[in-house]
């Protein structure tokens, strides 16, 4: 009862009540999920999916088709119903109280959440605003020496910076540590053009944790996975509650995944983004630079500043639960969404100054 839930972007359903809002009303900058919508063949293998038959328990057909696509074996992977499912069942199954929990911040609040709620003990360290959120990797070993941590999240590239830690170099520092687990949250990964994924067969304190949520607009109807070792993938699959992701969910992820085209739709975004950047830098704001399709943007007062949006039908996501008061996070959508929310700044920014 004294751990606070942790703050999140996405439509909050009783703020939206309290302004007399519909959700349809308002277009969401502030979630990071892919912009075009779910792909055509996902609708279509969803209205065909049975609703009277239970799912499949061990998920054998998504996870047999995630291990082509990431060339593993079925034992390498397992399924959750989102991949905030899936990092709380991390840490309920790794994690004893007391545990030492190492987060490199700022980053998505689950971690720390999580990890307390199973009676850990938690340590940050945090990349600092002032020089772009650069990750100083001579610290973070410095952590390692002084904490001793049995568990480390990492968010590659990270929520809300965008910054990115090159694969191999990640690699490198998780194999001179194998007395830490490195938990890798690549939830972001596939909107980085041409990047694959830091698990690798050869080395067994890496678990990455995936989000079809993100990768296909998936975001109704929760779907991530997990890389580990098989022995580690068993642990956390036999725990998981029976038939925790729905059929639904199943179905959506085995058809998005056969459909190459969708994929392709994710290169777009990089100039939608910059356009989007570049204009916002015409508006004099100071843009934090990103390797993502979403960014942080200072613009003074997050709180107030996203309350003048959204009585606007604009949500973006204030970032002072990221220790970051003054920032907004803004999440790339289709050129003709980005000109209503440009619109809107301005409007913000006029009235603000008059
Ligand atoms: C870094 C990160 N990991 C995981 C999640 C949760 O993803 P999912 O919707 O798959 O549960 C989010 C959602 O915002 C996120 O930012």
């Amino acid at each position: 009862m004294n751990i606070p839930p942790a703050y999140h972007g996405a439509l909050d359903y009783a703020e939206l009540e309290r302004l007399g809002l519909a959700p349809e009303d308002v277009l969401d900058f502030s979630v990071n999920s892919h912009p075009f919508g779910p792909s055509p063949a996902v609708m279509r293998a969803v209205a065909a999916t049975p609703l009277e038959r239970y799912p499949d328990r061990q998920c054998l057909a998504l996870r047999r088709a995630l291990a082509k696509f990431h060339q593993l074996n079925i034992e390498q992977i397992c399924v959750g119903s989102g991949t905030a499912e899936l990092i709380n069942h991390l840490a309920r199954v790794y994690l004893k109280p007391g545990d030492v929990v190492l987060i490199i911040g700022p980053t998505f609040g689950e971690y720390e959440r999580a990890c307390r709620l199973a009676g850990a003990e938690v340590h940050f360290w945090q990349a600092d605003a002032h020089d772009n959120f650069e990750i100083h990797f001579s610290e973070i070993e410095d952590c390692f020496n002084k904490i001793h941590p049995r568990l480390v999240f990492i968010c590659n590239p990270n929520n809300p910076t965008g910054r990115f830690i090159p694969l191999n170099f990640l690699r490198s520092c998780i194999k001179s540590h194998p007395d830490i687990c490195f938990a890798v949250d690549e939830a972001y990964l596939s909107f980085i053009p041409g990047q694959n994924t830091v698990f690798s067969q050869e080395l067994h304190n890496v678990l990455v944790l995936r989000s079809m949520t993100k990768d296909y607009a998936l975001a109704g109807l929760r779907l991530g996975y997990v890389l580990a070792h098989a022995s580690l993938c068993l642990a956390l699959t036999e725990s998981l509650p029976p038939w925790n992701v729905n059929a639904l969910a199943q179905a959506a992820g085995l058809a998005a995944l056969h459909d190459p085209l969708y994929a392709q739709q994710w290169d777009l975004l990089p100039g939608f983004k910059n356009s989007l950047t570049a204009q916002l830098a015409d508006m004099d704001l100071f843009v934090f630079p990103s390797t993502l399709h979403f960014f942080l943007v200072r613009v003074g007062c997050g709180v107030v500043f996203r309350r003048e949006l959204l009585k606007q039908g604009i949500m973006v996501r204030d970032c002072a639960s990221f220790g970051l008061p003054d920032c907004i996070r803004i999440s790339t959508r289709l050129p003709v969404d980005n000109q209503r929310l440009l619109a809107a700044i301005q409007k913000v920014l006029i009235n603000r100054d008059s």
